[in-house]
């Protein structure tokens, strides 16, 4: 899975570098800048699985949210996004208004940030990058991450990285509504280059686990927005606690699904609906397929790999029912095609991507062949990338010289 070091240090080079002149285009030149790139992040397995104390095995990937800060001596942020070409601004010395659009979570996560300041100090921000939204990549997490950063930085606050981690979580569950677990945040700020990030979402100790060498991961976009996915995913916390009050009843010392076992389930079958099973039986198994792929990617194990990505898809279709039929074709052409090592939904779902492991020799012809299926079946030309894992968060301070 080898990361072109050489070509990957010259992208990133060349998004700071335009993000500080869009900065200058935007906000007028400056002495110097504070700058943060946030990867994206890609759950390879361990869905739906964080916010239960799971396990989960996402990675950074080579996709980058830019974020660019300059104090601007008055008591306003500024904040330019270049996706949405528009320019958002508020006062430090104000409250917050809610506004139900982008801006929402970070003039929150940034209030956040500040409370305990005395001083007001206002900023411009610019936030550019490659990373797309809308893909089930995480923009969102790796935006606020970005930017929470920089204004870190700029205000001198030093923060451990799970201390910074827990404030982005908060940030999204207050001002984004959706009640998310850790996976994202600690991806983008965790990473490391040519691994994937094995968290227990128990003690959130991590391990970096190395790719082989020889198997690309590609990512192909569905083209259906995960619109659903908030209302959907704080409904599906809302079920499966209600498995725990149920079973509390019994076993007052379970508190979350990792508490659970399939004997536990056995002793509440008649007392539990056909949703809520399924619901918990999708938890608990994906909790064995995230130990089995580690295993995998140890051994280089294909089939292995296979089974537990491809039942990892299958259980977010049946049991969790968080799939969409565009995914499920993706998934079963991908399965057509010679080199594959596994596919399935990655991220929240609804829409958004499907994760392919391929064989490196595989790569131009499995992309040429989902390519025209793709093409043949959406009647649209297909967002199809390989990507790298790579390291989380990087940061510094740009001088004109
Ligand atoms: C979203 C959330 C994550 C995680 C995934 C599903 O990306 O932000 O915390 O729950 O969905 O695995």
């Amino acid at each position: 899975m080898a990361y072109k070091i050489k070509e990957m240090k010259i992208i990133m080079e060349s998004l700071i570098k335009e993000s500080v002149e869009d900065f200058k285009s935007t906000f007028g030149p400056k002495d110097h800048y504070y700058w943060a790139l946030a990867p994206g992040r890609v759950n390879l397995i361990g869905e739906h699985t964080d916010y239960h104390n799971g396990y989960v095995l996402p990675f950074a990937i080579s996709l980058y949210t830019t974020a660019v800060l300059s104090p601007n001596d008055t008591k306003i942020v500024n904040i330019y996004s270049k996706e949405y070409n528009e320019t958002h601004s508020f006062s430090l010395q104000e409250n917050f208004i809610k506004k139900d659009k982008w801006t929402d979570r970070l003039e929150g996560l940034i209030r956040d940030l500040l409370k305990s300041n005395k001083t007001f100090m206002g900023f411009d921000v610019y936030i550019g990058g490659d990373l797309p939204i809308g893909k089930g990549l995480s923009s969102s997490a790796s935006s606020m991450a970005a930017v929470g950063d920089v204004t870190a930085k700029f205000y001198n606050i030093n923060y451990e990285k799970l201390t910074f981690a827990y404030a982005l979580q908060k940030a999204e569950h207050i001002y984004g509504g959706v009640n998310c677990g850790l996976m994202d945040q600690l991806a983008i700020l965790l990473s490391q280059r040519d691994k994937v990030l094995f968290i227990d979402c128990l003690n959130l100790k991590t391990e970096n686990v190395i790719v082989p060498d020889n198997w690309a991961i590609i990512l192909i976009d569905s083209g259906v927005k995960h619109e659903l996915a908030s209302s959907e995913y704080n409904k599906r916390q809302s079920e499966c606690k209600r498995f725990i009050d149920i079973i509390k009843k019994t076993k007052p010392s379970i508190n979350t699904l990792r508490d659970v076992s399939y004997i536990d389930i056995a002793q509440i079958l008649t007392e539990i609906d056909d949703k809520t099973y399924k619901r918990v039986v999708h938890v608990l198994s994906e909790n064995e397929r995230v130990l089995n792929m580690v295993k995998a990617l140890e051994t280089s194990n294909m089939k292995e790999s296979f089974t537990n990505l491809v039942n990892s898809h299958l259980s977010l279709k049946f049991n969790y029912e968080v799939s969409a039929p565009e995914l499920d074709y993706l998934v079963e052409q991908a399965c057509l095609i010679k080199g594959l090592i596994g596919c399935r939904m990655t991220g929240g779902g609804f829409g958004g991507c499907t994760i392919n492991l391929v064989e490196k020799d595989s790569v131009k012809d499995f992309i040429n062949q989902m390519s025209n299926k793709y093409r043949s079946y959406f009647n649209k030309e297909a967002w199809i990338k390989e990507v790298y894992p790579v390291e989380g968060l990087t940061n510094g301070i740009w001088k004109n010289i």
